[in-house]
């Protein structure tokens, strides 16, 4: 009996599942005759108007491809900005897991522009290694800054990345003893956490010291800077990625939180101006470094992008005239091939100089000029291994910026949806649901080890060249392939200048 009434119940489910995948595959058909039809029809686009409904799989393809080719088709050495050997040595360094390759080395050594070290015949022991020596910044400030580490995190700002990701840089930043720059976003409670050291970056919208008509507001900044944990500020006069743009912040991301801070309406776009509006020239520059430096007592430099050196060389005139003291503390050169949250891709390929061109004609600029003991060099621009990192000391820079480095340390996954609040490792949104993925206490060991693994194997390149630390390196460590194959020696490509 009871077997009766179930085989009924049985018959009656088949019945009704079978009406309704029926019901499916009809919607189905409609779906896809009007699409047809509306494909057909319509005048904007000449691929769905001559492959209609199955044109509509070239944009799925498209979208999906940026998700799996890195997997799927590319080889370790092809994909831009990163390939993919150099986010796995990151993320191997990131996780504190054996580095090591086995066979042989994937990279072409004969490839135009590889830079490789040049290794001493007898090597300094290892006892004979040091630790990196502090460098004293802005030795005229009031609370001039010392700082031993090369590498620290580049800026970042609270919005482009989200709550997380600045908690667990902070923290990561502070085990590693490195130094977290704040980005143009203004200064977030997430960036005090841990206790790091903290660069102060003020946007060309001056977010967070801003008055309501965007200038900069001096109280507010001497409430910043009054914080033990910010050691330097940065006026920010371009990054690589957008040089002559200000930043761009899409409505979706900007958050209550993020608007109180950053002093703007919840929910829209924002936009900073291409530069600063009390900063137009040289002379106009070194007021405002002496301006902040007066008041807050902090060593004060300048970010740019560099187009040429003529007009660094026209500020050491200038400081040369005012007097050494007035001088800017450091310089941070970031490459046109720097990464943003946000940019057109114009701007992003087409303007500025890269690092390899802009690093050394600053230096060399600083070197003719008397000023490169005064003002101290940092660089930024994809510098995520050791040997980026010990090719830019060898070209002289004093510390080494990176932001994508860090990225993926967090666990980036080079999605490319930093502008679209949708990013699936919760690094680059403010979507809550995203966010949870990233989990700081795990995250902030990784910015640890990352941060120390690298600096570890600089070192170990240093000491393969036969110096004691990193910073010794110089142009005569480092050799570049040409086009013909064969390498030269950076002091060759850009020999050291004698100043005037
Ligand atoms: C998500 C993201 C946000 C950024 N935000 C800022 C910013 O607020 N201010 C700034 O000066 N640079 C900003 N940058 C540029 C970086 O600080 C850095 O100069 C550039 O990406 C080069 O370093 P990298 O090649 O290691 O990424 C940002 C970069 C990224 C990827």
């Amino acid at each position: 009996m009871e077997s009766t009434g179930f085989a009924h119940w049985l018959v009656v489910a088949i019945e009704a599942g079978t009406a309704f995948l029926l019901l499916l595959l009809a919607l189905a058909v409609v779906v896809v005759l009007v699409t047809w039809v509306v494909d057909r029809n319509q005048t904007a686009n000449s691929v769905l108007r001559n492959f209609p409904v199955i044109g509509h799989f070239r944009y799925w393809f498209l979208h999906l491809g940026e998700f799996f080719r890195q997997y799927l088709y590319s080889s370790d050495r092809e994909e831009m900005p990163f390939n993919r050997a150099e986010r796995t040595w990151v993320y191997r360094a990131a996780k504190n897991v054996d580095n090591t390759n086995a066979f042989g080395s994937s990279r072409d050594l004969r490839g135009e522009g590889v830079p490789f070290f040049v290794n001493a015949p007898f090597p300094a022991l290892g006892e004979e290694h040091v630790e990196p020596v502090p460098v004293t910044i802005g030795p005229y400030a009031r609370e001039p800054y010392s700082h031993a580490s090369f590498f620290n995190i580049s800026a970042m700002s609270f919005g482009a990345l989200s709550a997380p990701a600045i908690r667990a840089l902070a923290r990561g930043a502070a085990k590693a003893g490195i130094w977290m720059d704040t980005g143009e976003g203004g200064l977030a409670p997430y960036h005090l956490e841990g206790g790091c050291d903290i660069v102060f970056e003020i946007g060309t919208a001056k977010y967070g010291v801003r008055t309501p008509d965007g200038k900069l507001d001096d109280e507010k900044l001497l409430a910043i800077c009054a914080n033990k944990q910010v050691k330097m500020v940065s006026i920010k006069l371009g990054q690589g990625a957008k040089p002559g743009m200000g930043g761009l912040l899409p409505g979706a991301k900007v958050t209550a939180e993020i608007a109180a801070i950053r002093g703007i309406p919840v929910g829209q776009d924002s936009q900073s101006p291409n530069r600063h509006l009390d900063i137009g020239n040289v002379q106009q520059l070194m007021d405002a470094i002496n301006h902040i430096r007066n008041l807050t007592g902090k060593p004060v430099g300048f970010k740019a992008v560099l187009g040429g050196v003529e007009w660094i060389g026209d500020l050491c005139d200038e400081i040369a005239t005012r007097g050494l003291q007035s001088a800017p503390d450091f310089i941070i050169v970031d490459g046109s091939e720097g990464g943003t949250g946000a940019a057109p891709q114009t701007l992003m390929e087409g303007v500025g100089l890269p690092l390899h061109e802009a690093l050394p004609a600053l230096l060399d600029m600083l070197i003719v000029k008397g000023m490169r003991e005064r003002i101290k060099v940092v660089c930024s621009g994809k510098c995520i291994t050791a040997y980026d990192v010990a090719w830019a000391l060898s070209i002289g820079a004093d510390f080494v910026n990176s932001a994508r480095g860090f990225m993926l340390a967090l666990g980036c996954i080079q999605s490319l949806q930093c502008n679209r609040n949708t990013c699936p490792t919760g690094i680059t949104t403010q979507n809550p649901k995203l966010q949870r993925g990233l989990v700081v206490a795990d995250k902030s060991e990784r910015v640890y080890h990352y941060a120390t693994n690298l600096m570890h194997e600089v070192g170990i390149i240093a000491h393969s060249c036969g110096v004691d630390e990193p910073r010794q390196l110089d142009r005569t460590h480092c050799r570049v392939v040409g086009d013909d194959g064969l390498s030269v020696p950076l002091v060759k490509l850009y020999p050291y200048p004698q100043a005037t």
